[in-house]
């Protein structure tokens, strides 16, 4: 096996005069963290998606095996491995979306934040190689704790004169995904059918579903309206708690992670009205950054979606959020001003 491998597919054992194969229209995408648990599965779907001309799946340690593995796929995208720091260069240049789900996951016991000392510093390595190499592309970040890995990305971005707050996206989609899985079951409903707006942030209370303004219209009990805001806000642990020690969500996550990559892909290339909930810069609250619904297009984030009437226990709630958010995004930003 090559060490130092950058290739194409299984190119070095094709025939000499194998035809080369086109790249057609669509978008380059790389994920970076692409070995992981999340990584698998992500780029496994990503290869799938008919709006993916080039796949880069970029990591540290394996990414030769999953490379492999996914090229043999008989769907469109081209996919091509690079393995480690120095190969960042080549895995960045010329991408439209970069997808981040690098960094530890949590075990049982542990909050997001206890994930920060490890995963702040990879996240502003790979951040750096964007700034350095691909500066125009659509940030997806999956790393935790996203309430400061989003933070950090942007004060990287600034440090280096690139910094563009409509292309870089906290990735909160699982909240909404979870939101909507478990309002469906309390109404006996599809989950597709489903929609609820999640905003604050992505960790405990920050978590905040606006069960008032669920589509379809509905409403619920107080007793409801408190086992669904729990549940939702405790969706990561629950996953945590029973992998016992094997990670947090994977598979559920790789789902959500390319329904936004999906949204942010069609937004570049020129659907209207795609609207999702994503962790941004924003001004909709005194807080620098803030999740809330997102209008995507052809620059990232076209437009941000005011909060719209909360009730008196959503109101509530915002205030607990925005006080854990304002810490977090503060710890974010000093880690890389320090
Ligand atoms: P994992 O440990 O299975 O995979 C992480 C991958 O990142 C590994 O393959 C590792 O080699 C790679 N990696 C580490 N350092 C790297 C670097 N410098 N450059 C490139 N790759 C690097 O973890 P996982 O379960 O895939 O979770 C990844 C992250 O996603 C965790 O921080 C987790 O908390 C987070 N997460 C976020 C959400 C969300 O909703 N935003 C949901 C689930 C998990
Ligand atoms: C999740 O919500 O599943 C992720 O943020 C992972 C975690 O640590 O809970």
């Amino acid at each position: 096996h090559p060490t130092n491998f950058q290739m194409e597919e299984s190119s070095s054992l094709r025939p000499a005069n194998c035809r080369s194969k086109g790249t057609g229209p669509g978008f380059k995408v790389a994920i970076l963290g692409a070995a992981g648990g999340i990584g698998q599965p992500l780029s496994m779907l990503m290869k799938m998606n008919p709006l993916v001309s080039v796949l880069h799946l970029y990591d540290v340690v394996n990414t030769l095996g999953v490379m492999a593995d996914i090229s043999h796929m008989d769907t469109g995208a081209v996919v091509r491995g690079f393995l480690g720091q120095q190969q960042l260069e080549n895995a960045l240049t010329g991408m439209d979306l970069v997808i981040i789900p690098a960094g530890v996951p949590r075990k049982p016991g542990m909050t997001r934040d206890d994930l920060f000392n490890i995963n702040a510093g990879i996240v502003k390595t790979l951040c750096e190689g964007i700034a350095k190499h691909c500066p125009k592309a659509i940030v997806n970040l999956i790393s935790n704790p996203v309430n400061s890995t989003v933070p950090i990305a942007a004060e990287v971005f600034r440090k280096s004169g690139t910094y563009d707050p409509r292309r870089l996206l906290g990735v909160t989609m699982l909240d909404v995904v979870r939101a909507n899985t478990f309002v469906a079951e309390v109404l006996n409903i599809d989950p597709r059918e489903v929609n609820v707006p999640v905003i604050g942030g992505h960790a405990g209370v920050t978590i905040l579903p606006l069960l008032s303004q669920v589509k379809p219209p509905s409403t619920f009990t107080q007793e409801e309206t408190e086992y669904l805001t729990t549940r939702i806000q405790n969706g990561g642990t629950e996953v945590v708690e029973a992998k016992a020690g094997a990670g947090s969500a994977t598979l559920s996550m790789a789902y959500a992670a390319v329904k936004f990559a999906e949204a942010c892909l069609r937004g570049l290339s020129g659907d209207a009205g795609v609207i999702e909930c994503a962790f941004v810069d924003s001004q909709v609250t005194e807080l620098p950054f803030f999740a809330t619904k997102v209008r995507l297009g052809r620059n990232g984030v076209e437009e941000i979606i005011p909060l719209g009437p909360l009730n008196e226990y959503e109101r509530a709630g915002l205030e607990k959020a925005k006080e854990e958010l304002a810490a977090s995004i503060q710890k974010g930003v000093a880690f890389i001003r320090k």
